[in-house]
């Protein structure tokens, strides 16, 4: 579950800060990307150049990255960069730091922007860590949703025995594995998406197509893996990074896209056709470019496949979505092509709703089933992804 997440560490100063190298280490292992951010206590305990070779990124300490060039260390990149935060070891020190809402430090800065589920792991001798005050931080902490990873009992670097060790990095990475499979609520589940246009060719040089960006189908490929969905994106030409962790195919043309669907669709439990596919292509494609001696020319057009349409008529137990994009009798045309489709839903939006629709980041989309039609705002094409998945989860 730990691979391709990014993972920041904050490593804070306790004796404890060596095991932070092994917990590196440990992350690397499993298949995440760490970013270490490093206070200047935990300085005396390790260096940077030991995080830095494990982590295969620089470490962050202070905000300022150079006086000559003004360049700096941005907290809200880095917050937003992670998928989750691990503050190991924290100290009484720290604990009181995220208590009171502290932010005169990199790592301070950076917890208060992160919105990423966040991991501490206490580690301190054992009368630092019974202390009420410290226990009250724990407290609130807990309160305020975060993770706490107890210490455990045992030998402590001032010579006591007590309750106040940090836990081991093995055990660390062990129960943050653990936090992502219990959230992989699609764990198991086979999900293969389209995304963007066709492009249907006339001649070797042009084509027809449209303005999908893609954004909609690899925002919804981002949210299954999130859930840990097995996802397959068959995608027309886009300019759109690949998802970790999903297997993408790019094709060009609607006949391509039908193939590569129809051989994944017996082995998949949802299909959900995000792709704006053509709905025309050139009778026959010219061979060599067309010159353009004539002062007109004509194409004749004849239908593509309809993919959605031929795949949902042999579905068996596949849970199968569509999307129609529509500028006048909106709400008709998608009941009229969910009923034609013999689709489970379909994903209306419109072209005529500000922010909806080609190229934007955000889109404004009514879920229509046989049974109900829910409608929702206008929001980025991530949270509209967390919609429709919720959907898919209450399905199955
Ligand atoms: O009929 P219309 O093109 O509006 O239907 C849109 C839905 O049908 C989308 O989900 C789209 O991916 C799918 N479609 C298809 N094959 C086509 C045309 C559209 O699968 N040739």
């Amino acid at each position: 579950m730990l691979s391709g997440k990014n993972v920041l560490l904050a490593i804070t100063g306790s004796i404890a800060a060596y095991k932070s190298a092994y917990l590196v280490r440990d992350f690397i292992k499993r298949g995440a990307n760490v970013k270490v951010i490093i206070t200047e206590a935990a300085l005396q305990f390790v260096t940077p150049v030991t995080l830095s070779t494990l982590s295969k990124n620089p470490v962050y300490k202070d905000f300022l990255k150079s006086t000559d060039t003004g360049e700096w260390n941005n907290h809200v990149e880095l917050a937003s960069w992670s998928d989750i935060m691990v503050i190991a070891p924290a100290t009484a020190n720290t604990l009181s730091n995220l208590v009171s809402g502290k932010g005169d430090s990199l790592f301070l800065a950076t917890y208060l922007s992160c919105n990423a589920p966040i991991f501490v792991a206490p580690a301190m001798d054992l009368d630092m860590f019974k202390n009420e005050s410290t226990q009250n931080n724990i407290k609130i902490l807990k309160n305020r949703k975060l993770n706490i990873i107890e210490p455990k009992s045992g030998e402590l670097a001032s010579g006591l025995d007590g309750k106040g060790r940090m836990e081991e990095p093995e055990q660390i990475t062990t129960i943050i594995n653990q936090y992502f499979l219990d959230k992989a609520s699609l764990r198991n589940l086979r999900i293969l998406i389209s995304a963007g246009p066709t492009y249907e060719s006339i001649d070797p040089v042009r084509f027809i197509g449209n303005h999908s960006s893609g954004k909609m189908g690899f925002a919804l490929a981002r949210e299954a893996e999130k859930r840990g969905a097995n996802v397959e994106l068959i995608t027309g030409p886009v300019s759109l990074e690949t998802p970790r962790n999903v297997q993408r195919t790019d094709v060009s043309s609607a006949n391509e896209m039908k193939k590569e669907i129809e051989d994944r669709f017996i082995n998949t439990d949802v299909l959900i056709m995000s792709a704006a596919v053509s709905d025309f292509q050139p009778v026959k494609m010219a061979p060599n470019k067309i010159k353009k001696d004539e002062l007109e020319m004509s194409v004749s057009l004849k239908k593509t496949p309809d993919i959605l349409k031929d795949l949902a008529k042999i579905k068996k137990k596949q849970i199968v979505i569509g999307f129609a994009l529509e500028t006048e009798s909106e709400k008709k045309n998608a009941y009229e092509k969910m009923k034609k489709k013999n689709l489970d839903a379909i994903v209306l939006n419109s072209l005529n709703d500000k922010g909806s629709g080609f190229g934007f980041d955000t889109n404004k989309i009514t879920l229509i089933t046989p049974l109900e039609e829910r409608k929702f705002d206008l929001k980025s094409k991530d949270l509209v992804a967390v919609d429709i998945l919720n959907f898919i989860e209450e399905c199955i």
